[in-house]
């Protein structure tokens, strides 16, 4: 049977009722790949869940669906997020599908230009404001009481009960939960969220086992690793660039009660797992997912371990990166000989 998106596939697991309008873009079914020459770099089983092959391009599209859904259930006509650009090109994509408005706070030159093209090609309506993340999210927040607007950051329960899915798919996919699950930290809802899905599967009989939670910041956007939040949150990784996660003690309790770490990677090594999965694993992912990966060289794990490294996001996001990294190739001659000459064969 074809795929119906995951409110429809996960309906039991999810607080929806015959009455919630469902608004789908058929989101999740994500791959999960299997990462052969990581897997002999770490001396382990690794797989990569691969978010960007949502309908957006990242794992936000499993959140959205179900905010916007209840949105709709409780008949919001303008819902609104602050963002590092992910989240408002969900946001912006399944408010068009419901047909609502959709605003989104984004730190003014500080997102990837794919999705501020997104957000802008899908019809919200874009703040850039001065200032970063942080401050973004803070004014959202406040919203609420000066206007009839409904949040759709993971402060709103919903997003992180959507992205729990992701844990099932892999469990289904694998047979069982792996010994170790690492993704990027940001602002937390990811690692909450994984963590939740794979609670409530071996709950539910699903699984014997649960992982223990790597999640990794940015060094230089690291406040769970440093006890305290940053004022000036710093990295290349954009879609991470946040100094005081909403969701700080959800990434706390998914660490100690898993038994698991939160640590941070430099923006050398996030770039470097990032070319890494390219040229080794053929995944184009954006630099923030890379961080999982950067993870998982940086702090090793057991020998014959299973491993999974979430891939939140599309290498298409932030093509900017993409090209900073490699030698942009200049123009040859529209010859044979030409062409002969340069490729050397
Ligand atoms: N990876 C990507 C590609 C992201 O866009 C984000 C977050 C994360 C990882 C981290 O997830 O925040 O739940 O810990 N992006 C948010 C956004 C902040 O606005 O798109 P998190």
């Amino acid at each position: 049977m074809a795929w119906r998106g995951l409110i429809e596939e996960y309906r039991d697991h999810l607080p929806v009722s015959a009455q919630t309008p469902v608004v789908t873009l058929l989101e999740g079914n994500t791959p999960l790949l299997p990462a052969p020459r990581l897997s002999e770099m770490v001396g382990a089983s690794v797989y990569l869940k691969i978010e960007g092959a949502n309908p957006t391009g990242s794992f936000k599209d499993r959140g959205m669906t179900m905010a916007i859904s209840k949105a709709a259930e409780d008949g919001a006509k303008v819902v609104v997020c602050a963002s590092t650009g992910n989240t408002s090109a969900a946001a912006a994509a399944y408010a068009a599908r419901a047909g609502m408005t959709c605003a989104v706070l984004i730190p003014d030159g500080a997102i990837a230009l794919g999705k501020l093209a997104q957000a802008l090609i899908l019809g919200a309506k874009v703040l850039q404001i001065r200032g970063n993340f942080d401050q973004a999210l803070d004014l959202v927040r406040a919203l609420p009481n000066h206007a009839p607007i409904t949040v759709v950051n993971s402060i709103n329960p919903y997003r992180i009960e959507g992205q729990k899915t992701a844990s099932f798919e892999i469990i289904e996919a694998l047979g069982d939960a792996p010994d170790y699950h690492f993704t990027p930290v940001g602002n937390a809802g990811n690692i909450t969220a994984f963590w939740k899905g794979y609670r409530e599967y071996l709950a539910a009989g699903r699984s014997t086992k649960n992982p223990k939670m790597m999640g990794f910041q940015a060094a230089g956007a690291a406040p769970i690793v440093l006890n305290h939040v940053v004022e000036k949150p710093e990295t290349i990784a954009t879609a991470i660039r946040i100094g005081n996660p909403a969701s700080w003690q959800g990434a706390i309790a998914a660490r100690d009660e898993s038994g698991g770490v939160i640590d941070s990677v430099t923006d050398d090594e996030i770039l470097a797992a990032y070319r890494l999965l390219a040229t080794h694993e053929s995944v184009f992912c954006e630099p923030a997912s890379a961080a999982s990966v950067a993870g998982l060289l940086k702090v090793g794990v057991d020998p014959g371990s299973t491993v999974v490294c979430a891939l939140t996001g599309n290498g298409l996001k932030d093509p900017d990166r993409a090209i900073s990294q490699i030698e942009v190739p200049t123009a040859v001659d529209a010859t044979m000989g030409e062409i002969l000459k340069e490729l050397g064969v």
